[in-house]
């Protein structure tokens, strides 16, 4: 055997006695990853990694999680930094150009949002189209790719002009059409956006104004927005911002590997982020604290999660990477106990929620398998405190991740030996 290097893996192949060597690339922090681009050209083998649990498909700077210290930083900065003293437009441009905005480039970035904010009026007509059943998802995914055909350009991949007013139609636009999909199944007439509120602000504006623009008018007077509400999404905004790797932004990723139009590719992660082991968890968990119904039946549905041969699992609870706890989830638990008097949460389903979360915390089966709550355990409650209704829960994590799918979209096209994704298969059949 020659001489091996010190930065490679080496492969014995047991059949044959054949030694590879593979180069291991460095990360600037957390694993470093085995360089096998060559190994089916030098060894004739794949290698099989269903559902990705050991696979890096990318190199990127954008965000960095350690699973194992419970640790997220979106291009370096700690999330709970981000999450306490910045608003999500300042998370949104550190995502897009790496550092926070001065004074002057977020005025410039939030006027530029403001005013992308308005959808054409044949989009609208679009919208109007679905039945109102249609599930909120179901149509933020299809008007988001239906934008592609309103603004059809062939973008020039070096221009950065062009590409960055793609991102801020995105970023701008998916808080309307989120909007003006929940007044569509509510039947209710949409609510253009309102240029004089801030981005958060403005889409809580969208689904409560009544026609005309008005807000509610009660015995005590006209009920506004409070200041502590805008506060709450705009955190809920800031958590859902980016996640490196997840489903829908490897789904995003892949799409716009193919040339596809940036829009597809965006609504594409909307459809993969629908899924309830993704981003549509935070609905299903409301939806199973409603089921669960008093806190007497917790211990029933524990037993049922717990049962090999029940496929029932508690909803916001585990996660692929995060074997600790959730960074996210930590900053929402405070926040709900901060916002519990001043919002009335629903104390049933807190009652009912914090009852599964104190067993879950101390049983073996959870612990024994790192299963401990998610963001999205929480974030259903504070968003049903919000007036938010349920169908709605994860388009809100759809506003809060399209930055996030958006840089990751720049920084794949950014990459010049960026190829499109063509993985391989370990054949079965005849
Ligand atoms: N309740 C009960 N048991 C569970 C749960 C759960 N929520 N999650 C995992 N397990 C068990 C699972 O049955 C398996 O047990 P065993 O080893 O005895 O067969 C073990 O834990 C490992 O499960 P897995 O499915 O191999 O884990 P995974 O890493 O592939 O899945 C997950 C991660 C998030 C899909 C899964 O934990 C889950 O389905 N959780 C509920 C849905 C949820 O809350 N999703 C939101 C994730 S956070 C938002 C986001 O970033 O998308």
């Amino acid at each position: 055997m020659s001489t091996l290097q010190t930065n490679t893996m080496t492969l014995i192949d047991n059949r044959d006695s054949k030694v590879y060597e593979f180069k291991i690339l460095d990360a600037t922090r957390g694993p470093s990853v085995i360089d096998i681009a060559t190994l089916y050209k030098d060894t004739g083998v794949f290698t099989y990694d269903s559902g990705y649990t050991a696979t890096a498909s990318c190199k990127s700077s954008i965000t960095y999680i350690d699973g194992e210290k419970g640790e997220l930083r979106y291009r370096g900065i700690d999330i709970n930094t981000l999450a306490t003293k910045y608003t999500y437009l300042e998370v949104c441009y550190l995502l897009l150009h790496s550092v926070l905005p001065n004074k002057k480039e977020l005025l410039d970035f939030d006027l530029e949002l403001r005013h992308r904010s308005f959808i054409e009026e044949d989009l609208k007509r679009l919208i109007n189209a679905f039945p109102d059943s249609a599930h909120p998802m179901s149509i933020l995914s299809s008007s988001v790719a239906a934008l592609a055909s309103f603004h059809y350009e062939h973008l020039d991949m070096n221009n950065e002009k062009e590409y960055a007013e793609m991102a801020h139609r995105i970023i701008a636009k998916i808080p309307t059409l989120a909007a003006f999909a929940y007044r569509k199944s509510l039947g209710i007439p949409f609510i253009y956006p309102d240029i004089d509120r801030s981005f958060t602000e403005n889409f809580l504006y969208m689904l409560r104004a009544y026609p005309g623009g008005k807000m509610k008018r009660t015995a005590d007077g006209i009920e506004e927005i409070k200041a502590i509400e805008i506060k709450a999404l705009d955190t809920i905004f800031t958590l859902h911002a980016d996640h490196e790797q997840n489903a829908s932004t490897t789904v995003v990723r892949n799409v716009a590997s193919t040339g596809a139009h940036p829009f597809v590719a965006i609504s594409s992660g909307i459809s993969a982020l629908w899924g309830r082991a993704h981003g549509g968890a935070n609905e299903s968990v409301i939806m199973q604290l409603e089921m669960i119904g008093s806190v007497d039946n917790v211990d029933k549905y524990i037993a049922k999660a717990k049962d090999p041969n029940d496929d029932f699992r508690l909803m916001g609870f585990g996660h692929r990477v995060y074997k600790n706890f959730d960074p996210r989830a930590k900053v929402l638990k405070d926040l709900q106990d901060q916002l519990k008097e001043e919002l009335h949460l629903d104390s049933n389903l807190m009652e009912i929620a914090s009852k599964i979360e104190s067993i879950a915390l101390s049983d073996e089966y959870f612990i024994s398998r790192n299963l401990y709550p998610n963001i999205d355990f929480y974030s259903g409650v504070i968003l049903t405190a919000l007036k938010i209704d349920r169908p709605m829960f994860t388009a809100i994590f759809v506003i809060g991740r399209c930055v996030g799918w958006v840089a990751h979209l720049l920084e794949f096209k950014a990459d010049a030996k960026s190829k499109i994704a063509r993985p391989r298969q370990l054949y079965t059949g005849k």
